[in-house]
C-alpha cells in the first residue's frame, strides 16, 4: 500500500519535473548534465552531446577531410563535382560556390528541395575536416588554435552559438532535415563544456 503510494508520488513528481531536463528536438540542454559532479566527466559528457550535432550531415557535408563537399543525408559526393580550390574554400574560378549558392536557401522550381544558401557559403578548411574522424579527434582539433583558425575557447563558444554557417544547420531549406535541437541549446552546451574545462571524450 505504502509502496504504491510512494511510487505514485514519484510518478507525479517526475511528470511535474521542469521542462529543462527534457530533450529539445533530440538534444539535451546543458543543465541536464549539472548532476554529474565530477567536472571532467561532466565536460566529456557535454562534448559527447555536442557530438550529436557535429556528426549531423548538415555540419559534416561542409567539413570533409578531402577537397569536396558532400550532399544530403547520405553525404554523397557533391554533384556537380566541385573542389575547395584553395585554403579560402570558395571553389575554383568559374565554379565558385557562389555561382550556384545564393545568400539564402532557394527552393527548386518545379520539383521539391532547394539549393542551400548563405552570404558566405564555402567549404571549411582541410584542417577542420571531420568526416570519418572520431569525436575525440574532432574535439582536440576544435580546441587547438593551430587547427581552429586561431580561436580562443571563448571564440569557439561564440562560433558555435552565433556563426551564421553553423546556424544554417537549423534552417537548412526545403527538403533537408535540421540538426538536433536549436543553435541556442547547442551554444549553451558549448559554453558549459568550456566552463567545465573543455575536456575531450575518450576514443
Ligand atoms: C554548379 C552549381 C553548384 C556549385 C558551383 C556548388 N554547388 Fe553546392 N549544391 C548545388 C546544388 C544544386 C545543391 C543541392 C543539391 C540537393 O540537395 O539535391 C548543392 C548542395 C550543397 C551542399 C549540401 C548541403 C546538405 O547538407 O545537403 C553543400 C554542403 C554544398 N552544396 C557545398 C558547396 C560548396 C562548398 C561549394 C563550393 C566549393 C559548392 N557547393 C558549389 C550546386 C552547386
Ligand atoms: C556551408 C558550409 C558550412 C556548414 C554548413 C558548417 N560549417 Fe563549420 N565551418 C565552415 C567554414 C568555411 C569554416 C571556417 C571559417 C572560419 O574559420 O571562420 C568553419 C568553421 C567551423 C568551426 C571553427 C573551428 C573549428 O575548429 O572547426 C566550427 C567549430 C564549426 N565550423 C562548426 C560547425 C558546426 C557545429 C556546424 C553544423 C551545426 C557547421 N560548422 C556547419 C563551413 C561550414
Amino acid at each position: 500500500m505504502r509502496g504504491s503510494w510512494i511510487l505514485a508520488l514519484g510518478v507525479a513528481l517526475a511528470m511535474a519535473a521542469p521542462a529543462h531536463s527534457q530533450d529539445v528536438g533530440g538534444l539535451k540542454p546543458a543543465d541536464s548534465f549539472a548532476s554529474i559532479s565530477d567536472e571532467t566527466a561532466r565536460s566529456e559528457a557535454l562534448f559527447a552531446e555536442m557530438g550529436k550535432v557535429i556528426a549531423h550531415p548538415r555540419c559534416l557535408n561542409c567539413h570533409p577531410r578531402d577537397d569536396t563537399p558532400r550532399q544530403g543525408d547520405a553525404m554523397r559526393v557533391h554533384k556537380p563535382r566541385v573542389v575547395r580550390h584553395d585554403e579560402t574554400g570558395f571553389g575554383a574560378p568559374g565554379m565558385r560556390c557562389t555561382t550556384c549558392h545564393n545568400s539564402k536557401n532557394v527552393p527548386f522550381v518545379g520539383s521539391s528541395g532547394s539549393i542551400p544558401g548563405n552570404e558566405v557559403w564555402h567549404l571549411a578548411p582541410v584542417e577542420m575536416g571531420w568526416i570519418g574522424a572520431p569525436l575525440s579527434a574532432i574535439c582536440r582539433q576544435i580546441k587547438d588554435p593551430e587547427t581552429n583558425g586561431g580561436r580562443s575557447l571563448d571564440e569557439i563558444v561564440q562560433h558555435m552559438a552565433s556563426d551564421p554557417l553553423v546556424g544554417w544547420a537549423w534552417n537548412p531549406g526545403e527538403g533537408r532535415q535540421a540538426a538536433q535541437g536549436t543553435q541556442d541549446v547547442f551554444g549553451e552546451l558549448a559554453r558549459a563544456w568550456v566552463a567545465s574545462g573543455a575536456h575531450c571524450p575518450q576514443g
